[in-house]
């Protein structure tokens, strides 16, 4: 099973160490890739709509973008990973995030994600776990991903020394149970009902040309204005 680890953080602290825990618990050291924001994203998308128009490739930060896109496409399972700041995700995951809106499902998904799984990852002190794991769920969703877990920890520390036996200990239960169900649904992933409607909206609107030329061909030549889905399994 291929691992793609996304830290919203570049410092190797609580969060990091639950992403970590868990991805070991599913693959060896080779299949597991992590990228640490901002050092692998650091720059904020300046709005020039050249990936919604052209191509994601005229966005003047594909030399970024590009390998965490392959890698998250080659991979089986995506981690992200977030502390909360401020009741919400970092402003480094929300740079990156805002960087594949082309990829929602009414502009240019990527067939492979209706088959893929997704862990959205927050560790908070206190409190936001909730809202910064759904900060990630949100394009998750959106991006197609097939099967989207969210697990917040209230570590009640501000580093990952400072965590208690009892919360590391809750922790390794956690991620076990993760893991196992993980596995079990790995190749045989089907998008709920919320996914496939989503899909259908995003197919009606791609239909109509006009709206957009790049998505329209996208969806065309995938033959998904047509009866093909791309979470149908061969
Ligand atoms: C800028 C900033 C904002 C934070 N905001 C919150 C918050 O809203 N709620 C909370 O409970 N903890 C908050 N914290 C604490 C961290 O979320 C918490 O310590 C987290 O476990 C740190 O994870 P890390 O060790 O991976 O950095 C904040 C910390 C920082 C640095």
């Amino acid at each position: 099973m291929k691992i793609t680890i996304i830290n919203g953080q570049n410092h190797k602290g609580s969060t990091y160490h639950i992403g970590r825990i868990l991805a070991d618990k599913l693959a060896l050291e080779k299949d597991i890739t992590e990228y640490f924001l901002p050092k692998d994203m650091p720059a904020f998308c300046l709005g020039c709509n050249q990936c919604f128009l052209v191509n994601e490739s005229k966005c003047p930060h594909y030399q970024y973008t590009q390998p965490i896109i392959e890698s998250i496409d080659n991979a089986d399972v995506l981690i992200f990973t977030t502390p909360v700041y401020v009741y919400h995700c970092t402003g480094s995951m929300k740079v990156l995030l805002d960087h594949l809106a082309f990829r929602w499902m009414v502009h240019r998904p990527n067939g492979s994600m209706f088959k893929k799984q997704a862990i959205c990852i927050s560790s908070a002190a206190g409190s936001g776990m909730t809202s910064a794991c759904k900060d990630m769920k949100h394009s998750m969703f959106a991006w197609g991903v097939g099967k989207i877990y969210t697990y917040g920890v209230r570590v009640s520390a501000n580093s990952w020394n400072e965590v208690s036996p009892k919360v590391r200990g809750d922790i390794n239960l956690k991620t076990d149970g993760l893991a196992k169900n993980i596995k079990k649904n790995n190749n045989k992933v089907r998008p709920p009902l919320k996914t496939k409607g989503f899909f259908l909206v995003a197919r009606m609107l791609n239909k109509k040309s006009g709206w957009n030329e790049v998505d329209v061909t996208h969806w065309k030549t995938r033959g998904w204005d047509n009866t093909t889905r791309p979470w149908h399994h061969k």
